[in-house]
């Protein structure tokens, strides 16, 4: 199945595979977004109820697949994480997003995923002249990741964001058409 973009909505890497959310994906989510460490620079709820998982699920499944797409990471069988691009308007930039629960951190997962996903894109949008990824600028480890994948440091933006009631200095990274 693809999507209006001939975006797959299923795409697999040697040992994730991202694939369209489900409502039975809640029970999996659960588990971990009331890690802290998961929580800690994503805007969030904090307690992050059933009910915020729930709602959040079901506007995914009714969301623009066009200028939002969005898949389940499934790592091991179980869904483990999460990852989206963000699409302008005319299609030449993708700004990706992603997280993982934290007990699959450090083994190389996130960087499949950005991998698979990337490679995915620039494949199917000829268009598509580079992908983009913000990030509070004291999250070392998402930095690591892009860092890692080759995308650009382009500095840091202040106060580009409040995350639930603190302003953010976000760091922005660029990763061109290869
Ligand atoms: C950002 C995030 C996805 C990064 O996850 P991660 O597991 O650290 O990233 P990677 O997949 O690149 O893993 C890298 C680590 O795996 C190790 N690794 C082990 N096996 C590996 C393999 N086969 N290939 C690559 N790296 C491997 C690397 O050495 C590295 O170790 P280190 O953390 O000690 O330096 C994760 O921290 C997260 O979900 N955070 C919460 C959400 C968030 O902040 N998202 C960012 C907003 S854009």
């Amino acid at each position: 199945m693809t999507s209006e973009l001939g975006l797959p909505r299923e795409l697999t890497g040697r040992r994730v595979l991202l694939r369209p959310p489900r409502l039975a994906d809640v029970d999996d989510l659960m588990t971990y977004v009331n890690d802290p460490d998961w929580a800690r620079y994503l805007p969030v709820p904090q307690p992050y109820l059933r009910e915020h998982a729930v709602a959040w699920i079901e506007s995914m499944l009714v969301a623009d697949w066009v200028s939002r797409p969005l898949w389940a990471i499934e790592v091991e069988g179980r869904l483990q994480g999460m990852t989206n691009a963000i699409m302008a308007a005319d299609l030449s930039e993708a700004e990706l997003g992603i997280s993982l629960d934290p007990g699959c951190w450090g083994r190389g997962y996130a960087r499949e995923v950005l991998e698979v996903l990337g490679d995915a894109l620039f494949a199917k949008l000829a268009g598509l002249v580079r992908l983009r990824a913000w990030t509070d600028c004291r999250n070392l480890r998402a930095r690591r990741l892009l860092e890692g994948l080759g995308y650009h440091f382009e500095g840091i933006v202040a106060d580009r964001r409040v995350v639930r009631g603190e302003s953010i200095d976000d760091a922005g990274y660029v990763l061109a058409r290869p």
